[in-house]
């Protein structure tokens, strides 16, 4: 079956015991064993749920992998990733990648004696040289959470291969309508779900697909010991999401188009961010490893603070509000927001400004998308 075939049908939809078109949520704890040491394929909801389970089927086909899990948030999915490492390997992450990414390595694994060295992952010889005798996993975001920049997924799989390291791509900002590592050869793709998976900005959830058999055991193991899994309701809230991913993700990136557009001939932006523009460094890597291009555009604006400030408080349609891949529109200032937990000179050193803002676009008339930017950036 096809991508929107699947995205609709995949995993065990009707279910089996009535025909229910939507898929039940099994909101329950734990199940009734039929004798002593046999169940019917499920004993307790950490383990394993039903609900749980259409959603994992759905999301590693349309992967392209043979086991998904979902996890209570993207963060919980990346915390269980992380601990298939042990104290003293080495990560080498992509330098902009998401916040909370960041946060999680910095601040946290390496207190557990992990260490990651964090850079633009743009060159084989840069990435290679960074590569330590206990090096086992190389992280990489593209396009990159806030500043789209686009990592050649060909390349650094090639570099894992000959190095033996393990590949982990987060791959929330594309979906896998636009982009599918694990036929790549990436080894491990995570999520965010509560971005364009779920797509109405009404739930928080994660997700890890895998091929490789090894990995499947291992992530089942810590999703189980460490009880990251994703609760029945919040499974279903995505499951619904993804029944429109396509139809969804062509409209985010037709709206994303003109708002790129609109905003580099705009005289108070100094950069726009947008891997579909000719002008990004990036562009000709995306166009071949991606479908398309996303639904997300950042800018920074010539004036700063004071400029982003006004923009903010003048939006209308865009929110103000953390977040992205939602239907409605959103803005935010990475500097004190999504990236306020990354030090103020690491954001610097890779270009995550104060002027910078992202968009995430949403599905709205176009006009009124640009009447609202329009508007909004009237002052600065
Ligand atoms: C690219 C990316 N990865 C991971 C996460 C973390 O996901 P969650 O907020 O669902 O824990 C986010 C959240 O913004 C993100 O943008």
């Amino acid at each position: 079956m096809r991508f929107e075939t699947l995205a609709i049908h995949a995993g065990e939809r009707p279910d089996v015991t009535f025909g229910a078109v939507s898929t039940p949520i099994y909101q329950t704890s734990t199940f009734v064993f039929e004798d002593v040491g046999k169940t019917r394929g499920y004993d307790y909801s950490r383990t394993a749920n039903p609900t749980r389970k259409v959603l994992e089927d759905t999301i590693a086909q349309l992967e392209g992998g043979k086991v998904g899990f979902a996890f209570a948030t993207g963060m919980a999915a990346e915390t269980t990733i992380i601990h298939l490492l042990k104290a003293g390997d080495h990560v080498i992450s992509g330098d902009d990648v998401y916040g909370g990414t960041y946060r999680l390595f910095q601040n946290v694994m390496r207190d557990f004696g992990l260490e990651f060295t964090f850079l633009r992952m743009d060159s084989r010889q840069t990435i290679e040289e960074a590569i330590k005798p206990n090096t086992k996993m190389l992280w990489l975001e593209t396009p990159s959470n806030p500043l789209l920049n686009i990592v050649d997924i060909e390349m650094v799989v090639d570099i894992a291969k000959k190095h033996k390291l393990m590949t982990v791509m987060d791959n929330t900002f594309a979906t896998p309508y636009l982009l599918r590592p694990i036929e790549y050869g990436v080894d491990l793709v995570v999520h965010s779900t509560t971005k364009y998976l779920n797509g109405h900005c009404d739930v928080v959830g994660g997700a890890i697909v895998t091929s490789t058999d090894e990995l499947i055991e291992k992530v089942q193991f810590l999703l189980n010991a460490m009880g990251t899994c994703a609760s029945p309701f919040d499974c279903w809230l995505v499951l619904r999401g993804i029944q429109t991913l396509p139809v969804r993700m062509r409209q985010h990136e037709e709206n994303a188009i003109a708002v790129a557009n609109y905003l580099k001939d705009h005289p108070a932006v100094n950069r726009v961010f947008y891997p579909g523009l000719d002008s990004h460094p990036g562009h000709e890597i995306a166009k071949r490893q991606m479908k398309g291009f996303g639904g997300v555009v950042s800018f920074e604006l010539k004036e700063g603070i004071e400029a982003v400030n006004s923009f903010l408080r003048r939006i209308k349609v865009f929110s103000l509000a953390e977040s992205l891949g939602g239907v409605a529109s959103l803005a935010e200032h990475p500097a004190t927001m999504s990236h306020a937990s990354m030090p103020e000179e690491h954001r610097e050193k890779v270009g995550i400004t104060d002027g910078v803002i992202r968009l995430s676009v949403g599905l709205e008339n176009i006009d009124d998308l640009i009447d609202d930017l329009c508007q909004a950036l009237e002052p600065a």
